[in-house]
């Protein structure tokens, strides 16, 4: 065994056992639990936890209305109707986005218009949306994905000019903040996961955040039929999301200091004295005479890590995918299924009107998983 290097190569494993599975096992979480358990919270259709969370919610990120539903897919879905996103429609977004998202404006009859990502940092590139605005675009929808944030201030001033709704989908960025503000709180609607891979985990469950009375109005009528929500979170969930929720912002700032140590470390000697953009986990500010976080831009931490861009034309790569996927396994990582983006989809599905290549780079060089290596349900 060679110390100095990963496990991976031959190097001393720092953890058998793989890394800690998630969420991690909490006690004020338990505790609630058995809160909930004991007080019949778990088996009630209106407790107090739902409605407690929304205000929390809320306050937490400032803004008058936050709203409960059954996922992150379902917000998108709610906060795009509130834009009265329909049929004939377009929606403007990136063309490396949760797969998802890219489905749920097809569900709604609508089309997506793709525009390229930033090379540096991957998420969607604004100085491209004027090139994609037609007649049709009803609204941009937007996420900020992997680590990294959308320079939401720029979004938006071009969303503004153009009178176009914006959806900001920080299911993968709970907590972080862009030049202030929360994300979440800058997109007309602002959309939240809580499923089991995300920094506040009910296993499901989503979210949506409103700065507007009418918008959120329009979308709590959209979710109810009678007395009613359709795709609610349950009690249970949100008795779990509550101590999560609390404890968020003392978790960032922990996260955000593992990030840059890490950013640090696997920066190559020759990238040292590249001029970094801020932390993407910069925490939100501390309300009282706290400093302003100036987070807008950053790299991916994982830059020059992109494993096996496919060569072209020969079998080699699929080879080379399922060795490393099958190298990983055995670390022990665990690995899921991932998303490789809108490209791997039927071109006629979405419209682009101006080139694409950070974009596609990315989603031909990011490792699918090999067919054969997923996990199935039997
Ligand atoms: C960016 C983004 N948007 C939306 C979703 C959908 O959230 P959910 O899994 O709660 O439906 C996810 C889930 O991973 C996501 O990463």
């Amino acid at each position: 065994m060679q110390p100095d290097l990963p496990a991976l190569l031959g190097g001393t494993p720092i953890r058998p056992d793989g890394p800690p599975g998630w969420p991690l096992l909490d006690s004020d979480v338990q505790a609630a639990v058995a809160g909930a358990m004991s007080a019949g919270a778990w088996g009630q259709y209106h407790g107090e936890h739902i409605c407690a969370l929304e205000a929390e919610l809320a306050a937490f990120h400032d803004v008058p209305h936050a709203l409960t539903c059954a996922s992150g897919t379902l917000a998108v879905e709610a906060a795009l109707r509130a834009l009265r996103v329909g049929p004939g429609d377009e929606v403007v977004m990136a063309a490396y986005e949760y797969e998802s998202n890219f489905l749920t404006v097809h569900a709604l009859g609508a089309k997506p218009v793709l525009v390229d990502v930033h090379p540096h940092n991957w998420q969607l590139d604004e100085t491209k949306l004027d090139a994609a605005f037609t007649p049709q675009t009803k609204a941009i929808l937007c996420s900020h994905l992997h680590g990294g944030l959308v320079a939401m201030p720029a979004v938006m001033g071009i969303a503004r000019t153009r009178g176009i709704g914006v959806v900001e989908d920080a299911a993968q960025a709970l907590g972080a903040v862009v030049a202030g503000k929360p994300v979440g709180t800058w997109g007309d609607v602002g959309t939240l996961s809580f499923g089991g891979s995300k920094l506040l985990t009910a296993g499901r469950g989503g979210a949506l955040l409103f700065n507007d009375a009418q918008l959120y109005q329009r979308t709590k009528t959209w979710l109810h039929r009678g007395l009613q929500q359709w795709a609610p979170l349950s009690e249970l969930q949100a008795t779990v999301l509550r101590p999560q929720l609390r404890k968020l912002r003392a978790l960032t700032v922990q996260r955000a200091e593992r990030v840059r140590e890490l950013v640090g470390e696997l920066t190559p000697p020759e990238g040292k004295g590249e001029e970094r953009q801020p932390n993407p986990l910069t925490p939100f500010p501390k309300k009282e005479g706290g400093t302003e976080p100036t987070a807008v831009l950053s790299p991916s931490p994982f830059k020059g890590l992109t494993p096996f861009p496919k060569k072209e034309g020969g079998t080699e790569p699929e080879t080379e995918e399922v060795k490393l996927f099958v190298a990983l396994s055995s670390a022990p990582l665990r690995l899921g299924e991932g998303w490789g983006g809108v490209l791997r989809f039927d071109p006629s599905s979405t419209s682009s009107p101006i080139p694409l290549p950070p974009s596609t780079k990315l989603v031909f060089s990011t490792l699918p998983v090999p067919s054969g290596c997923r996990a199935k349900c039997s």
